[in-house]
């Protein structure tokens, strides 16, 4: 590893969702004082750095991406104060800190909003983006398509069409205005003198309009990101900004800059192609993808995932590779949702801890910064019939006390699960701690073999032919440590044609780690390293 590698670029994220996390004041909601008790479960997963779903207030009509002020804390959560020892908790244990920036859009409870509605000469009302005729920008498609019929709706009050990407609750900024860069500009430097540690950057692809674009991935808005990065590099050196922009490849390349854009990227395709893979047998879509993944400058990194608290989006696949993941992942009522499927990891995976190992191991040695989303440590399971994506969104599971020990309330905000295989009642934390075959500690195992090779988290990849579409191996290398990565995507032993020169160790293996098969059990992975 070179000594400019960044703290981000070999990081494991932990995604946290405070109002599920842990109640602390008993009205059913999850808090940070609640959050500050539970860091120690969070520090003991092997993972360094947490992001935090907005917590700002908010009417939550988009669960806190719906923001009504950049400057304080739902009060469900608790206080500024409380987020700060919240901060300090997580530094303590030497973990670090990143929020959400909803840049894009404001909720329609938000003060600009209100002053921008009521009065044509409010200087808030170029804040937002006005039509006479909700008639402008056709070319822009609609993203919440279960919901929004067009990305204009009227407001009786103001006399006039608003625009919005998501929500109709939640009206865009109009960044053709350079107070709305500087109001954004300001919000950063809030919370970064507060000591956070960066930024996700939320739904940035749509900050700009153009009449005849898609409205997506502009240039203006690249010169807006710069601005930010720009500010971050001045004042804050060591933080991190990732951009949330769910595109093509080619299409993320523009916001790495030159190396004056953003940190980190999510990488979208790369996450439904290892589903995929994994449901076909067949490792070609992961392949294929990745040599579509351009270079990135030094300093910058991929992020990725498999799952996080939005729905298992299926935009970046071709559409009948959608319809088949569909089909595949989504057969029962309400687990569609938009272009993407409203699950949670352990259920799509069957509840099997063969595949769960198999896909954490996956993406844990592929290139990238992994996030684990709360409560797939311990194999959560979800409801669809919550709205929305609240079914991915419950109580974490503590214990087997009510609530899952999440809260002493009589109602929460949304319940724990408590059906026969996900309940609370067997899934939770206290009862997965001593089981060496929990999902929990498997999670703990994964993380803690990754943090132990440099080569998996900063190395170069180089595919290894195996003469099987089934069998993916791939080698991870770093200077002079390397990691063989086999894995066996299919439901049927695979005969291992790779030719392993020296005597291998698998780093997974529980017991004796010397490896010498010859034939991968079905959904089999392991993580080889030269035994010398
Ligand atoms: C992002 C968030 C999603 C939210 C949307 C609008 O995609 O991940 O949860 O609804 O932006 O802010």
């Amino acid at each position: 590893m070179s000594e400019q590698t960044r703290w981000y670029q070999n990081a494991v994220f932990y995604e946290m969702y405070i109002r599920a996390f842990c109640d602390s004041s008993g009205d059913g909601n999850g808090d940070f004082r609640g959050a500050i008790s539970k860091l120690d479960h969070v520090k003991s997963l092997g993972v360094d750095c947490i992001w935090i779903l907005p917590m700002y207030p908010s009417p939550l009509k988009d669960d806190g991406y719906d923001v009504a002020d950049y400057y304080d804390i739902h009060p469900d959560y608790g206080s500024l104060d409380d987020f700060k020892a919240f901060l300090d908790a997580a530094h303590q244990r030497g973990l670090r800190v990143v929020i959400d920036l909803v840049m894009n859009h404001t909720s329609d409870q938000h003060p600009w909003f209100q002053a921008a509605r009521k009065d044509r000469n409010s200087p808030y009302r170029d804040y937002y983006v006005w039509s006479d005729t909700g008639t402008e920008y056709a070319d822009t498609r609609i993203i919440f398509l279960d919901v929004e019929e067009s990305n204009w709706t009227y407001d009786p009050e103001a006399g006039q069409y608003f625009w919005h990407r998501f929500y109709s609750s939640q009206p865009d900024l109009n960044y053709d205005n350079p107070a709305v860069h500087e109001e954004m500009l300001k919000a950063v430097r809030f919370w970064m003198d507060m000591g956070i540690d960066g930024f996700r950057a939320d739904a940035v692809p749509y900050l700009y309009e153009r009449e005849g674009t898609n409205c997506e991935n502009l240039p203006e808005t690249h010169g807006f990101l710069k601005k930010v990065r720009r500010l971050m590099d001045e004042q804050y050196p060591d933080a991190v900004v990732i951009a949330e922009a769910n595109q093509w490849p080619e299409d993320l390349l523009p916001y790495f800059g030159d190396g004056d854009e953003f940190h980190v990227c999510f990488h979208f395709p790369i996450m439904p192609r290892l589903y995929q893979a994994l449901k076909a047998g067949d490792k070609t879509p992961i392949i294929e993808i990745l040599a579509r993944t351009p270079e990135i400058p030094a300093g910058a990194q991929w992020m990725t995932f498999l799952r996080n608290h939005d729905e298992l989006t299926l935009e970046m696949v071709a559409p009948e590779v959608r319809e088949w993941m569909w089909q595949e992942y989504a057969p029962g009522p309400r687990q569609k949702q938009n272009l993407g499927i409203r699950r949670r990891l352990t259920p799509l995976l069957d509840n099997d801890k063969r595949k769960y190992r198999l896909m954490n191991g996956m993406f844990l040695s592929l290139p990238g910064t992994p996030i684990v989303y709360y409560g797939d440590e311990i194999g959560m399971g979800d409801n669809v019939w919550l709205p929305d994506r609240h079914g991915c969104r419950t109580p974490m599971h503590w214990t087997s006390a009510k609530n899952g020990g999440f809260s002493t309330a009589d109602k929460t905000y949304f319940p724990a699960h408590t059906d026969a295989v996900y309940g609370y009642q067997h899934v939770n934390v206290a009862a997965q701690e001593g089981d060496a075959d929990s999902y929990l500690s498997l999670t703990r195992r994964l993380l803690s073999a990754r943090r132990a090779q440099p080569a998996l988290q900063n190395g170069e990849l180089a595919w290894v032919d195996t003469g099987s579409k089934a069998l993916l191996a791939y080698t991870r290398t770093a200077g002079q440590e390397q990691v063989l990565v086999l894995i066996n995507l299919s439901d049927q032993p695979q005969a291992l044609n790779v030719s392993l020169s020296e005597e291998m160790i698998d780093l997974l293996s529980d017991g004796d780690q010397s490896f010498a098969a010859a034939s991968l059990e079905p959904y089999a992975i392991h993580w080889l390293k030269s035994a010398g």
